[in-house]
């Protein structure tokens, strides 16, 4: 019996762990105006709260946090208040965890590699962001592991979900009103359904409430295999029952922008298998399931 506090909650991941409670784990999934994760008064209020109605209540209490600045390219010019929301807000969450002795799940992203492997990335790998973004979750990483807190971080990428403005809306979009157009075919990642990650990372709530495993650990979870963002297009139009041919493949340098996106941001799930948790499945049925539901 968990009970799980999720800043954050508004976003697209945030929606589907509280779309995900059950009666054995309830969800409070507060929204930025209800919960700012730099606010620290607020943050040792809603964890200490947490950790008090958990127990009265014989459950466990866990922190996932999916609250982040995720908007890539607007953070080149904001990079400070990126790293109030992606550095200081999971150092802030780890205090208050560690405090209360709540385990806490953060979330973190391809975009803290260079991209410039040709195999998928090992949790153990050199970061090397190339962007603010990715460096201000990189900041967020080093917080966690430097805080002692009991803390879990998951990497994982290409996230879009039935609540946000992500790629598979926008292709949506475009599908209906382009004849064609013209996607990145030297970006290769792996793309995940927001709602297959809550699962995963509920599996790995239940499994460090339990006390399982390591105080401290780095993990990936990501949809399965790996495509490029043309070849992610193509999928989704051929899903909308369109034409694929209408996606043209084009090169990152004919579509310049403000931030620099790693080539090649495909992470192994060697250590989530290794942690003895489902790997989530396969990025095109993962589309289908998307679509028909
Ligand atoms: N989207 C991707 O492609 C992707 C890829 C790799 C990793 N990730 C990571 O996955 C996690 C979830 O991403 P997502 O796609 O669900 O992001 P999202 O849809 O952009 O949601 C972000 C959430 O963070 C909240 N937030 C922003 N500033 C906050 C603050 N100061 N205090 C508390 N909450 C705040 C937002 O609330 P408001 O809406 O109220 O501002 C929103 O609920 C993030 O850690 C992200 O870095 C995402």
């Amino acid at each position: 019996m968990l009970s799980i506090l999720v800043p954050g909650g508004s976003g697209q991941l945030g929606r589907d762990l509280a779309a995900q409670a059950t009666d054995s784990i309830d969800v409070t999934a507060p929204s930025s105006s209800e919960l700012d994760v730099r606010d620290t008064g607020q943050v040792v209020a809603a964890v200490t709260e947490l950790a008090d109605r958990a127990r009265a209540a014989g459950r466990s209490p866990v922190v996932i946090n999916a609250a982040a600045y995720t908007a890539v390219d607007a953070a080149e010019t904001d990079e400070e208040r990126a790293f109030a929301v992606n550095a200081d807000g999971p150092r802030v969450l780890a205090a208050a965890c560690s405090s209360r002795g709540v385990p806490l799940i953060h979330v973190s992203t391809d975009y803290v590699f260079a991209g410039d492997a040709t195999s998928p990335y090992e949790t153990g790998d050199l970061l090397g962001p190339l962007n603010a973004y990715g460096r201000t979750k990189a900041a967020g990483e080093d917080a966690l592991l430097g805080s002692g807190a009991r803390s879990w971080i998951v990497r994982t990428s290409w996230v879009y979900g039935k609540t946000g403005s992500n790629f598979v809306e926008t292709m949506a979009r475009l599908e209906k009103e382009r004849d064609e157009l013209s996607v990145v075919d030297d970006q290769t990642g792996s793309p995940t359904w927001s709602r297959d990650l809550a699962a995963g990372l509920l599996e790995l709530a239940g499994r460090v409430a339990a006390g399982d495993g390591p105080s401290q650990r780095v993990l990936h979870c990501t949809g399965g295999g790996s495509t490029t963002w043309c070849g992610f297009a193509k999928a989704i139009f051929a899903e909308l029952g369109a034409d694929p041919a209408r996606v043209k493949p084009c090169a990152t340098a004919e579509f310049p922008r403000p931030a620099a996106r790693p080539a090649y941001g495909v992470l192994s799930n060697a250590s989530w298998r290794e942690a003895g948790l489902t790997p989530l499945r396969g990025w095109p049925e993962a589309l289908k399931a998307y679509f028909a539901s």
